[in-house]
């Protein structure tokens, strides 16, 4: 199993480009079912990810065709010929279950195994399901599938949840659109992959207003048609490689990122003293002179993501003074923790906040990841440590982040990836 090992102690220097946001393209790929024409995608990112929704939907039917050598341009299309997304596939990937609205409102039935739990948390999918029953669709629970079925078309509702999900909005949403009638979403999430979503959505013929809102409201059409979508930058990757300078003390461009997609995550990096602004072609970030602790909780957007709270963290531990860093979306997702006090981090946990005081350096250790963000939080704490840090269990990190270690290389960090 690949591992990485970096040399710490280099300050980053140099530009690094942003692809395509992963958690964009995800639904966008699954959008492809709503329609028999071709969805043609481009800026998708190059990801373990991206490649297992691909199977996901060429189980389905719908062949995911690269459209240039660098499969940055993907186009999707074909008939449903199956209903299924079988455990082997979802287990692997949790948004694989964004297939289930579309195919319920595209073939009035899905057989969608059940996710399950994953390393970060429980992370039930009731939003979804009780949000697809309102608009007709009828479920049972049989040998871990899901089970859906409509009589004729979905039918358009009024939809509250009762606290804010990504996913089940991306379902409902998707859903929404070929439905019958008026749908609206309230208490809608408000990510900007939501509003990529339903901009690709509207190219594609669905009637959606509030995009951007924390309430959507879609009006159904009978069927949807061919569109060309650029996918937004990965505004969590732009955030870690942020992270990256500035735990370094450093300065690095970030080519293609946008700072009005990186809400609270701008606030809170000023206040730890790391300067970022919007420039011509992407944004520019500094360390200004040392990092100071700062206090940080998650939330949905535009509040700090808790895809940024590891890799926060791990800049926090060598930052001057305390931070106090409260998980509100997750209740599992401390579990980098361990792995940066054996670094040297003084960090502790207690129920869902955690206490970091900082300390003057870290030291380099073998460390293992957890999950994608963890993996990245480990690796900034190697940029920053004394000495070797190799962090083992990268297959999480490939799931997200594409080319870690060129990318880190080319702007002077000593990073390698090791086979076996
Ligand atoms: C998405 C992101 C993930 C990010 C998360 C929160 C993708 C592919 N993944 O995940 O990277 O960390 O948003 O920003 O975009 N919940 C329920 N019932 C439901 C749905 C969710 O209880 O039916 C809970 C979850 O357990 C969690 C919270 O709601 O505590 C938010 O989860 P949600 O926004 O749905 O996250 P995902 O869409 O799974």
């Amino acid at each position: 199993m690949d591992r990485i090992r970096i040399r710490g102690g280099r300050p980053l220097s140099g530009e690094i480009p942003i692809g395509g946001a992963k958690n964009a393209a995800l639904p966008l790929m699954a959008a492809g079912l709503l329609t028999d024409e071709r969805l043609v995608l481009s800026n998708v990112p190059r990801l373990a990810d991206i490649r297992t929704m691909g199977q996901l939907l060429a189980q389905h039917g719908i062949a995911a065709d690269k459209q240039d050598d660098a499969g940055r341009i993907m186009s999707f299309g074909g008939r449903i010929t199956n209903t299924e997304a079988p455990y082997d596939i979802v287990r692997t990937m949790r948004a694989s279950f964004l297939v289930l609205g579309p195919l319920l409102a595209r073939t009035g039935e899905a057989r969608v195994s059940l996710p399950g739990g994953c390393e970060i948390g429980a992370r039930p999918v009731d939003l979804h399901i009780k949000g697809l029953e309102q608009m007709g669709a009828r479920f049972d629970l049989e040998g871990g599938y899901i089970d859906g079925r409509v009589n004729g078309r979905l039918q358009g509702a009024r939809i509250v949840f009762p606290f804010v999900s990504v996913g089940a909005t991306e379902n409902l949403l998707m859903a929404a659109t070929l439905a019958e009638g008026r749908t609206v979403l309230v208490n809608a999430a408000r990510e900007p992959e939501i509003s990529d979503l339903a901009h690709c959505l509207t190219a594609m013929g669905a009637q959606i207003t509030g995009i951007g809102s924390d309430t959507l409201t879609i009006e159904g059409v009978p069927a949807l048609h061919a569109a060309d979508h650029a996918i937004i930058p990965d505004r969590i990757e732009t955030g870690s490689y942020a992270c990256a300078a500035a735990i370094s003390g450093g300065s690095v461009f970030l080519r293609h990122a946008r700072l009005d997609h990186l809400g609270a995550t701008v606030r809170v990096l000023r206040e730890a003293g790391v300067d970022i602004t919007e420039q011509p072609g992407g944004v520019m970030v500094k360390r200004l002179n040392g990092l100071h602790g700062a206090d940080v909780m998650t939330e949905p957007y535009p509040g700090f993501p808790t895809d940024m709270q590891a890799q926060f963290m791990a800049m926090l531990s060598v930052a001057e003074g305390a931070s106090m860093v409260t998980e509100t979306i997750f209740e599992n997702r401390f579990m980098h923790v361990p792995e940066l006090n054996r670094m040297g981090a003084r960090i502790n946990v207690h129920g869902s906040s955690a206490i970091v005081r900082g300390v003057p350096s870290l030291s380099g250790a073998p460390v293992m990841a957890s999950d994608l963000r963890a993996s990245l939080s480990l690796i900034l704490a190697g940029l920053a440590a004394k000495g070797e840090t190799v962090v083992n269990r990268v297959y999480h990190l490939d799931r997200g982040y594409e080319a870690v270690e060129q990318k880190l290389a080319a702007c002077g960090a000593d990073i390698q990836r090791l086979g076996g």
